[in-house]
C-alpha cells in the first residue's frame, strides 16, 4: 500500500497540530493507535511518505528517546530531520517565540519541540504556519501517551484480546507532565485511571477537571489519593522520575526520596495490586521510583516496547500532520 492509498481512518482528519492530549477527541488517538500499529507492521508502506519534507526539532532540555525516535522515525519515512539543540538558549530569550516560528516556516514543513514551558509550546502553534508537535514540556508529553497506549494496545487487545476498556492503569509517583498526559488518554479513551501520588504532588486542579470531563462522556473510572494502601487491583502499573527536568534541587533531593520513598513501584506493590506489567517513560532512577529488578523484570516490565513505539507513534502523528 502506498501513502496515497491511506483509507479514510488512516489519514485522521481535523488534526493541525499535536500539542495536548485533551486537545484530542477519542477517534483521533484511536485512529493514531491503528496508523502507528500499521507503520509499524508494514514500514516499506511509508518510506517516501515524507519524501521532500523538512522537520525542524528544537530541544530546550536533554534528550534520548525522544531525539533519536524522532530523527531515526522522520529518516524511516523518507524526511529530513533538523536538530536545534540548547545553543540558541531558552526559546524567546534570543529572539521571540513568534520570531522563531515565523523563521522555522520558511524552511520547515513541520516543527517538532521540547520546552520548558507550555506557554512557548502555544506560543510555536500560534505563530508558526507549520503543524507543531509537542515533544515535552512542563504539562503535557503527548508522544510518551500516545506510545504507551499503542503498547497497551499491543499487550492486552492484540496479545490477549481484552479491549482497553477493560485495562486498569494506575500511575504511582509524581503528578508530573507524564502522567498528566497518560491520565487524560486514559480519560479520553475510557480506561479506567487510578493515581496515587504523595500530598503535594498531585494534578492541577484545572487537568483534573479536565479529565473528570472526559470521563463523564467515556464512562470510565478516575481516582485520585495519596494513600498507596488505596490502590487496589490494577492490571498495569506505571511510574516516572520523582523529579522532572527542570525541577531538580540538589538541596530538597534527600527529603523527596523520604517522601516518595513508600511510593516505590517494586515487585511487592506488583503482588499486591496483581498488576502483570510495569510501565515507565524512562529515564528511570533506578533504586528510587523503580527498583532496578522490576524494570529489568523480562516478564513484567513493557519499557523499552514503549521505547520503541516512541517512534512508531510519533511517526503515525507526522504522516497523519504532513499528508492529510
Ligand atoms: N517527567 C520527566 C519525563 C522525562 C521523559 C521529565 O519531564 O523530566
Amino acid at each position: 500500500m502506498s501513502i496515497t492509498q491511506l483509507n479514510k481512518e488512516q489519514k485522521n482528519s481535523g488534526l493541525a497540530n499535536f500539542l495536548a492530549d485533551d486537545q484530542l477527541t477519542k477517534t483521533q488517538i484511536t485512529d493514531l493507535i491503528n496508523l502507528a500499529i500499521n507503520i509499524k507492521n508494514h514500514p516499506a508502506d511509508y518510506s517516501q511518505a515524507l519524501a521532500g519534507k523538512s522537520v525542524a526539532m528544537i530541544f530546550e532540555k536533554p534528550s534520548l528517546r525522544t531525539h533519536v525516535s524522532f530523527d531515526m522515525g522522520i529518516s524511516k519515512l523518507g524526511g529530513h530531520a533538523l536538530y536545534l539543540g540548547q545553543q540558541n538558549g531558552k526559546l524567546g530569550e534570543r529572539e521571540r517565540v513568534s520570531d522563531y516560528a515565523k523563521n522555522l516556516s520558511c524552511y520547515a514543513d513541520l516543527i517538532v519541540a521540547r520546552v520548558f514551558e507550555n506557554s512557548a509550546i502555544e506560543g510555536l502553534a500560534e505563530h508558526a504556519s507549520v503543524p507543531v508537535i509537542n515533544a515535552l514540556c512542563d504539562v503535557y508529553h503527548p508522544c510518551q501517551a500516545l506510545a504507551d497506549f499503542v503498547t497497551l494496545h499491543e499487550c492486552f487487545v492484540v496479545g490477549k484480546g481484552i479491549d482497553l476498556i477493560q485495562v486498569k492503569l494506575a500511575y504511582v509517583g509524581d503528578g508530573n507532565n507524564v502522567s498528566n498526559s497518560l491520565m487524560l488518554m486514559a480519560a479520553i479513551l475510557g480506561v479506567d485511571f487510578t493515581l496515587v501520588s504523595p500530598d503535594g504532588h498531585a494534578p492541577e486542579n484545572a487537568l483534573l477537571n479536565k479529565a473528570k470531563a472526559f470521563t463523564e462522556k467515556s464512562g470510565s473510572k478516575l481516582v485520585l489519593t495519596s494513600n498507596i494502601d488505596e490502590l487496589g487491583q490494577q492490571d498495569v502499573i506505571y511510574t516516572d522520575t520523582w523529579v522532572s527536568m527542570g525541577d531538580e534541587d540538589a538541596s530538597k533531593k534527600a527529603a523527596l526520596i523520604e517522601k516518595f520513598a513508600p511510593y516505590q513501584v517494586n515487585h511487592q506493590l506488583m503482588k499486591n495490586s496483581q498488576a502483570s506489567l510495569v510501565m515507565h517513560c524512562q529515564p528511570a532512577h533506578l533504586g528510587e521510583e523503580i527498583t532496578t529488578e522490576l524494570f529489568d523484570d523480562k516478564a513484567m516490565s513493557v519499557v523499552f516496547q514503549q521505547a520503541e513505539n516512541r517512534m512508531w507513534a510519533q511517526n503515525a502523528v507526522l504522516v497523519t500532520l504532513l499528508t492529510e
